[in-house]
């Protein structure tokens, strides 16, 4: 078998060629409402992503995303996380089902896991993270979700928003897509900032997405993200 020839590579080490519709897998813990995998699945149905959801994988079985998944007909799998010996023995069985569903790029919509080694270089600069805050500001290991917005509102910042970003071995460290500022009421909860920043978030992941089905994302020294221009 030839490797330097992308058409002999195992699937999931394949670039994205860009010129046919995007096959994503979602990954997430289940631990949230899989919103983030709702706004992607009706952004795919609505024609705003040029793909389809190709599987959802959850580590956490009876996750609300596994029935959003089957209500729209996704094929969706489960890995209990402490069914697995290790991190890399949990990588290698989801990196086997994106293989076996020809995933193009990998989407975490509330992954609380660090994605392992093996996961990341197969699917370096293809697998993105949404992140309910402005990377580098509160994020990091243990920064997810309602705690993002209790530390911007025990902070004082003024401004929030949500970050799209390419996921690497650290927790939101990797290449920032996209990202769109949310401002910050002096009433705000951590639940009211959060409602405001939730639909933006949707609207953030599909269009970082749809930038990548169209080939316009392109990593500069393995930090900055360059959008080129619409081909055409
Ligand atoms: C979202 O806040 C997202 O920013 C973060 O995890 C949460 C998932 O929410 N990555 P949902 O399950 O998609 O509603």
């Amino acid at each position: 078998m030839d490797s330097s020839r992308p058409s002999e590579r195992p699937w999931t080490e394949r670039p994205f060629p860009g010129d046919r519709p995007l096959r994503i897998g979602a990954l997430l813990s289940g631990k949230g409402r899989g919103t983030n995998l709702q706004a992607l699945i009706d952004s795919c149905a609505e024609g705003r992503i040029s793909g389809e959801i190709a599987v959802v994988i959850s580590t956490t079985p009876g996750a609300p995303a596994l029935e959003r998944a089957h209500r729209h007909g996704i094929p969706s799998r489960t890995f209990p996380g402490k069914s697995y010996a290790d991190g890399e023995a949990l990588d290698d069985a989801i990196l086997a089902c994106l293989n076996d569903h020809r995933v193009d790029l990998i989407c975490l919509a509330g992954y609380m896991r660090k994605a392992g080694q093996r996961l990341c270089e197969a699917y370096r600069w293809r697998m993105m993270n949404i992140h309910p805050g402005l990377i580098p500001a509160f994020c990091g290991q243990g920064l997810y979700g309602g705690k993002v917005h209790a530390a911007v509102l025990e902070y004082g910042a003024k401004v929030s928003g949500v970050t799209v970003h390419f996921a690497t071995e650290e927790y939101d460290a990797g290449p920032i897509i996209l990202q769109k500022c949310v401002p910050v009421a002096e009433d705000d909860t951590p639940e009211t900032l959060a409602a405001r920043i939730l639909p933006v978030e949707h609207a953030a992941y599909s269009e970082a997405v749809q930038l990548f089905a169209e080939g316009r994302l392109e990593v500069l020294d393995g930090r900055r993200v360059r959008i080129l221009p619409k081909r055409g």
